[in-house]
């Protein structure tokens, strides 16, 4: 097994003889999709042997999956948390057995922060207030603005933070109001369900917030299913950027997207090596991200990889 944050004391191990477990949350989004595939390549193409578990968005799936890594002894487990809280217990047991944990694209809201080594991931606060900013700008000369709110997975920390950081935004003037918030749990279906059913309560609304792109391709299905145009009748501002939410911002029916990079591999196999080294990696690493507007998504389109 791996040893404690600071290596085995025995020295590194040869690369092809590391073996990683990582619990992914899903395959929910498209995001959640080029994130495996990342990972999966950036270990391949390193050399180190990882063990790859899909938890199908539910917490004890993934707390099985860590449970099962800590028998077979890996020299570092990796997972990405589905919701932010109820990790302590199992956490304890990996750093018992001397294994380290890294975090991947999500937080735990552990107060024990020796419980992981390193936190690789989006600051979602950040990402929140990009699109609020985008809102205020868009909206400088409007007198009311209704907005519907598309959360992510309930519990899971872009939810929260993202709804955190777009609140803090847009609640320095009241002309902004969200009318209502619900999840969609950051699936193409739920974004077209929840949709439908706001669609119908508040027909009058300005704006869609939603916490991804997927939940936001789903809402703009429930918007023409409805006789309206996405992005002029209601506009949409979404986080993630990847290809089908890029060309739907191309196309003029997104109107704003908040660049979330699920591009963690390269990252994550560094921090490995890391550890396997002896080295400690930094505690938090927070990963680079843009914005994109309709004009900039028709130039990046060519060459964006997911
Ligand atoms: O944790 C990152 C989020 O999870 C992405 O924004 C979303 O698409 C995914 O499901």
């Amino acid at each position: 097994a791996g040893g404690d944050a600071g290596g085995t004391g025995e020295g590194p191990k040869p690369l092809d003889e590391l073996v990683v477990g990582f619990s992914q949350v899903g395959a929910e989004s498209g995001w959640r999709t080029a994130n495996t595939t990342d990972i999966q390549g950036a270990f391949e193409d390193a050399g180190i042997e990882l063990k790859f578990s899909d938890a199908q968005q539910k917490q004890e799936n993934q707390i099985k999956a860590i449970r099962s890594y800590i028998q077979q002894q890996v020299d570092v487990i990796a997972f990405s948390p589905v919701v932010e809280s109820g990790w302590d217990a199992v956490l304890n047991e990996a750093k018992a057995a001397g294994i380290p944990v890294v975090l991947t694209d999500r937080a735990v809201d552990s107060a024990d922060d020796s419980l992981y080594v390193s936190f690789l991931g989006s600051d979602f606060v950040e990402e929140g207030k990009k699109a609020g900013e985008w809102v205020v700008e868009e909206y400088a000369d409007a007198d009311d603005v209704k907005i519907v709110q598309l959360e992510g997975t309930t519990g899971a920390a872009p939810a929260i933070d993202r709804a955190e950081g777009f609140a803090d935004v847009i609640g320095a003037d009241d002309k902004f109001e969200i009318v209502a918030s619900q999840t969609g749990d950051f699936t193409r279906a739920g974004g077209k369900q929840v949709t439908e059913a706001l669609l119908k309560s508040n027909p009058d609304i300005d704006l869609i917030y939603a916490h991804n792109d997927d939940m936001g391709l789903g809402a703009i299905e429930a918007i023409e299913a409805a006789g309206l145009t996405p992005g002029e009748d209601i506009k949409i501002v979404t986080v993630d950027a990847v290809k089908d939410g890029m060309q739907a911002l191309a196309d003029g029916k997104i109107n704003f997207i908040v660049e979330c990079s699920p591009l963690l591999g390269e990252q994550l196999v560094e921090i490995v090596t890391q550890i396997n080294d002896g080295e400690t990696p930094e505690k938090r690493i927070v990963t680079e991200e843009t914005t994109f507007t309709q004009e900039q998504a028709v130039e990046a389109l060519p060459d964006r990889q997911y």
